[in-house]
């Protein structure tokens, strides 16, 4: 925290993210304020309140523009304002074709490979091209100077850093791709992969979560067009412009703040069992996670089925329960796959519930952070099985919770934190008898094992906290920054 204050005092920082930090909502007379689900509002939050400076978003959840003041800015966040929330209007078209579209429909199963084909239509691109040069607009009114520090988010924006270099040559932008990078096969059947990749070569810094979608890119890179790759230094060269691609796994804040982890973990553990109305002394595993088919949601509950087929034991002792927060609902992708989940979780609940309990508690709706981190109080075990993540902030988010040193986590082999937490019980969601074994075994782990590998997790989120992401780039940059100064080239 101390050196992202010391690198940023006195710089111009702005933040560039589809999702908005903070949900302004009118409710009758009362303006109603939402934190949205969303690993990059975990990440980016902490520092943009530990650092004042502009945050430009995509309006979209606040449904009343009059919350805001006719400058479309507001300041956040509402309890102690650190910096200025702008935001960016986008019509109904725009947001079908730039955000449902192309990044949705398109770069999202693209990267993702979960078995959901992409669907590419010109009229979404138009749009992505178009909202990308609207907000590389915005970034240009918001700039105070002819070098800021532009911080690009995601998936939502490849084409937006060099949009910002041709107009602001000295800025520095740092891009990080939430998400993971394919192979360039992969990559190579969107019909505009090439200005994805030279629109991404706009950034003086390129950020992944891991060295494997760092290589991914400069693979595609090498495949799709006429750049200089250093493999050493691994930077990237497009008419003139150098990129370093480098790994930067994101993280979360730490210490968690008090009123996360306030509540004592047996007032969690009754409340929780309670409002679930389960017994008292009944075991319960949680998953938290956007209703997306990259989660594995479905891959749970069957081996949460397999569990208590393989320990008939468990029926009637053992609850799973999921928080699924509503996400893209006007994808059909995303509506089948809800569909989907609740028939499945009504499937499992037929079979073993006549007797007590339902196995699966599925509760679609939005939870606040304060919420969900009861529930992580309050469980035996967290499930995380996405069938391919970026990182997933859950995983950490679960393990910071633990302040008690009990509970286990269950961590997909295909999620970026699965490299950082080997501590955790890794397992292969397709493989659905060994996922049951994994609950079985969480559900039955000597607490001396569950507080020696927990001891072991929370070390590494301790000492890799979001500041050590956010402070890793920003001083690369900076380094970059005094370098181009003492050459007179830009960063
Ligand atoms: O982490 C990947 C990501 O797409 C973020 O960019 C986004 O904030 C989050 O998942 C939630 O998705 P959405 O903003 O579409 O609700």
């Amino acid at each position: 925290r101390t050196i992202l204050h010391a690198e940023l005092s006195g710089e111009d920082v702005i933040v560039v993210s589809n999702r908005e930090p903070y949900i302004h909502q009118r409710r009758g007379e009362r303006i109603e304020v939402q934190r949205p689900a969303s690993g990059l509002v975990t990440a980016l939050e902490p520092i943009m309140r530990a650092c004042s400076g502009v945050w430009i978003a995509h309006g979209s959840g606040s449904a009343d523009r009059e919350v805001v003041d006719k400058h479309d800015r507001i300041a956040v966040p509402p309890e102690k304002t650190a910096y200025q929330l702008r935001r960016v209007w986008l019509s109904a078209e725009e947001e079908a074709g730039y955000y449902y579209g192309l990044a949705n429909e398109g770069l999202w199963p693209l990267c993702h490979i979960a078995h959901v084909r992409p669907t590419f239509r010109s009229g979404d691109w138009a749009h992505y091209v178009a909202v990308n040069r609207k907000f590389a607009g915005a970034v240009i009114a918001e700039a105070k100077t002819k070098n800021p520090i532009v911080l690009v988010q995601d998936y939502h924006f490849a084409l937006l850093p060099r949009m910002i270099r041709d107009e602001l040559p000295d800025a520095t932008v740092i891009t990080f791709w939430h998400i993971p990078w394919p192979n360039p096969e992969s990559f190579a059947i969107c019909p505009w992969a090439e200005e994805i990749v030279a629109g991404l070569l706009g950034s003086s810094i390129l950020g992944f979560h891991t060295q494997f979608h760092c290589n991914n890119f400069v693979d595609t890179v090498d495949r799709l067009l006429e750049a200089r790759v250093d493999r050493e230094a691994f930077t990237v060269s497009l008419a003139g412009k150098l990129t370093a691609v480098r790994r930067y796994p994101i993280s979360i804040d730490w210490p968690p703040a008090a009123e996360m982890v306030g509540k004592p973990i047996e007032q969690c553990r009754a409340e929780i069992r309670q409002l679930n109305s389960l017994p008292a002394a009944h075991a319960i595993g949680v998953g938290v996670d956007r209703l997306d088919y990259t989660k594995g949601i479905m891959e749970r509950f069957r081996a949460v089925e397999r569990l208590l087929e393989m320990k008939p034991e468990w029926i009637g002792r053992f609850s799973f329960v999921q928080i699924a927060a509503p996400t893209r609902a006007g994808i059909d992708e995303y509506q089948n796959h809800e569909a989907q989940v609740r028939a499945l979780a009504t499937r499992i609940n037929q079979r073993f519930s006549r007797t007590g309990p339902p196995p699966i508690v599925l509760k679609v709706e939005h939870h606040e952070p304060q919420q969900v981190y009861e529930y992580y109080r309050a469980a035996e075990f967290c499930f995380v099985s996405s069938l391919h993540d970026g990182m997933n902030l859950v995983a950490k988010e679960f393990v910071a919770a633990r302040d008690d040193e009990r509970g286990v986590l269950i961590l997909s082999q295909f999620t970026g934190a699965a490299r950082e937490l080997p501590e955790a019980l890794i397992v292969n969601p397709y493989d659905a008898d060994q996922c049951a074994a994994a609950l079985h075994l969480a559900l039955t782990m000597e607490p001396s094992e569950q507080r020696d590998r927990m001891r072991l997790m929370r070390g590494l989120v301790a000492e890799f906290n979001v500041y050590r992401w956010a402070g890793r780039m920003l001083l690369d940059a900076a380094v970059m920054r005094r370098r181009g100064r003492l050459l007179g080239k830009s960063a």
